[in-house]
């Protein structure tokens, strides 16, 4: 019945979590988590890819071992699957990052507090468990002392234990979902913002923090020597890069080890560069092309990843790491902690059911 909300427990899988926080978020909030850039070709595909490769389970296997516990550059954790950073996670509810942070530490899972989070790093991780790891995105600021300010408010924090150095979204994509709604972004503008964060709930505080740092002044001079040079002067903390979309860059960040300790496969979400391809695919081209990539870095994917299956596929194919942005904050928006934590439960416990099928699982494209 309209109006009514099914207890977030009922909930089976992603899809239905994303439709209550969808009937639930304002317009606008939803419209800058759900947008992708163009015609969506790359969200679209994103989850398609996986979809497109089958299944091969070896039968007659013992399957008594089946165990997802895992390192993420050297941090143990329950499962494999962790949190993308994600901007803004207030806008789907109060709780925000915090409150994913929680559900992160019910699960042993990881978490990539954004650059452009709602809440200070402070704040994020202020209830963390001793063993709960946590990485922080860095998108690089024209303005480089305003990074090199986060960066050393970063390295006071023990439960951050490295850098998502982003690199795929260098300037932001064209999401007509967003305009169309009166952009979230464009349209609430507040000049007291700055690498400060205010801690208020509604929505033009939200966003206000934000604006300037994510949109308004990344710097679009990035690369491999100057960059990683530059970061490596104001912090010790190993360098994960997030947004790799070739083979030949996963090969070159290889190069970088032992400052880089790993790369995170991704198009951000389909929200940047429409039909920059699936994480899935680049995945695959590593294979082919550099395996001995994975000998050296640990290779993470993210982007449209929905079902345990397609985690046990990303896991066959050599990725540590699977990431789930939109997800968590559609878990917030259906209902807060309780979301997330139904988000983690759902693709964890079809993760666990896939793996029961058989120890010896391979994949048919
Ligand atoms: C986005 C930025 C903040 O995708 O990463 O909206």
């Amino acid at each position: 019945m309209e109006g009514e909300q099914p207890p977030i427990g009922t909930l089976l899988n992603l899809d239905e979590i994303e439709d209550l926080a969808t009937r639930t978020m304002s317009k606008k909030a939803w419209a800058y988590y759900y947008s992708a850039s163009d015609d969506k070709i790359s969200k679209r595909r994103n989850t398609e890819a996986f979809r497109d490769i089958a299944l091969r389970p070896k039968v007659f296997v013992d399957c008594t071992k089946c165990d997802l516990t895992t390192d993420l550059v050297g941090n143990r954790v329950s499962i494999p699957i962790y949190v993308s950073p994600a901007a803004m996670a207030r806008l789907g509810h109060p709780s925000g990052e915090a409150g994913i942070a929680e559900a992160c530490r019910s699960f042993g899972a990881l978490q990539i507090i954004s650059n452009n989070a709602s809440m200070t790093p402070e704040q994020i991780v202020a209830d963390a468990a001793p063993d709960q790891a946590f990485g922080w995105q860095l998108y690089v600021q024209n303005d480089r002392t305003k990074s090199e300010r986060m960066i050393a408010r970063i390295n006071k924090l023990s439960a951050i234990k490295f850098v998502a150095l982003t690199l795929d979204s260098p300037v932001t994509g064209k999401r007509e979902d967003d305009e169309r709604s009166g952009n979230i972004i464009n349209t609430l503008t507040d000049s007291s913002s700055g690498e400060e964060h205010v801690d208020n709930a509604d929505t033009q505080s939200v966003v206000s923090q934000t604006e300037d740092q994510t949109f308004n002044g990344l710097d679009p001079a990035l690369t491999w020597t100057e960059t990683l040079g530059w970061l490596a002067k104001h912090t010790h903390l190993p360098v994960v890069l997030k947004g790799i979309q070739t083979h030949e860059d996963a090969y070159i960040a290889a190069k970088y080890t032992p400052q880089v300790k790993g790369i995170i496969l991704s198009n951000h979400g389909g929200r940047s560069l429409d039909t920059a391809p699936p994480a899935v695919h680049t995945l695959l081209e590593i294979r082919k092309y550099c395996p001995e990539v994975f000998e050296s870095l640990d290779v993470w994917i993210d982007g449209g990843i929905k079902r345990g299956t397609d985690v046990v596929k990303a896991l066959c194919l050599g990725a540590r790491g699977v990431g789930i942005g939109r997800a968590a904050l559609w878990g917030l928006g259906a209902g807060g902690v309780a979301g997330v934590k139904r988000t983690l439960e759902s693709m964890n416990g079809e993760a666990v059911i896939t793996e029961r099928h058989s120890a010896d699982i391979s994949l048919q494209f």
